[in-house]
């Protein structure tokens, strides 16, 4: 099972602030900074584009960790690539081969992640996880944070991680300490947290309840 990571969602921190967002999550032991990009047609909220990748990735020491969360990801991979992205996920559920995407981002020296809506069956991606460096599992309907965790999810996790002990498995969406500890005893690595570590008074402090 592969060391756990934290990756903070920039989605509901100051976005008015986001060096000031950067400056926290490097101060708080995250190791990953988790970009949450929507384009109002994979889900009805609309983020940010890779130009606010390009602007916060001067200020920030972390892995930048992007989730497409896009109808058209082979439209995006190469934006997000040269604004610094460190890995690119996309979701099976978008209009992409995921084979080709997954084959692009390696192209461009990222890591590949491919992502599973929570209704999604692992069948469905299945075929990719091999060439996959991690597997995302939403742990809530991707499109806003601070959603509440959906705990059926955890079968998925623990599917997949039966099908490959090393694949990174990151969750998105709802996680805190409860949370944090049923995902890992899943088999999930990479947690990802907006709510719970942007509502702490000390995200150093949240972080180490994250990781157990
Ligand atoms: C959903 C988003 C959220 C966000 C984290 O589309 O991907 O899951 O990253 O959400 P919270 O605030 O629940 O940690
Ligand atoms: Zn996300």
């Amino acid at each position: 099972m592969p060391q756990t990571i934290v990756s903070a969602s920039i989605l509901n921190s100051d976005l008015a602030d986001l060096k000031g967002t950067a400056a926290r999550v490097d101060a708080s032991g995250a190791e990953w900074l988790h970009f949450d990009v929507m384009d109002g047609e994979f889900v009805e909220n609309i983020t940010f584009g890779s130009s606010v990748l390009n602007a916060v990735r001067p200020h920030s020491r972390a892995f930048r960790d992007v989730h497409l969360m896009v109808a058209h990801p082979m439209r995006q991979i190469k934006l997000f690539a040269e604004a610094g992205a460190d890995n690119i996920t996309f979701h099976v559920e978008s209009d992409c081969d995921p084979e080709a995407a997954i084959a692009e981002i390696h192209r461009l020296g990222l890591r590949a992640g491919i992502s599973v809506k929570p209704g999604t069956p692992v069948s469905a991606i299945e075929p990719y996880i091999a060439a996959a460096d991690m597997v995302l599992v939403m742990t809530v309907e991707p499109g806003y944070g601070g959603q509440g965790f959906i705990h059926s999810t955890l079968d998925k996790i623990r599917q997949i991680r039966a099908v490959d002990p090393d694949k990174y498995i990151e969750v998105d969406g709802g996680i805190n300490p409860e949370t944090s500890k049923l995902v890992r005893e899943a088999g999930a690595n990479v947690l990802v947290a907006g709510t719970f570590l942007f509502r702490a008074q000390d995200m150093a402090a949240a972080v180490k309840e994250l990781r157990g």
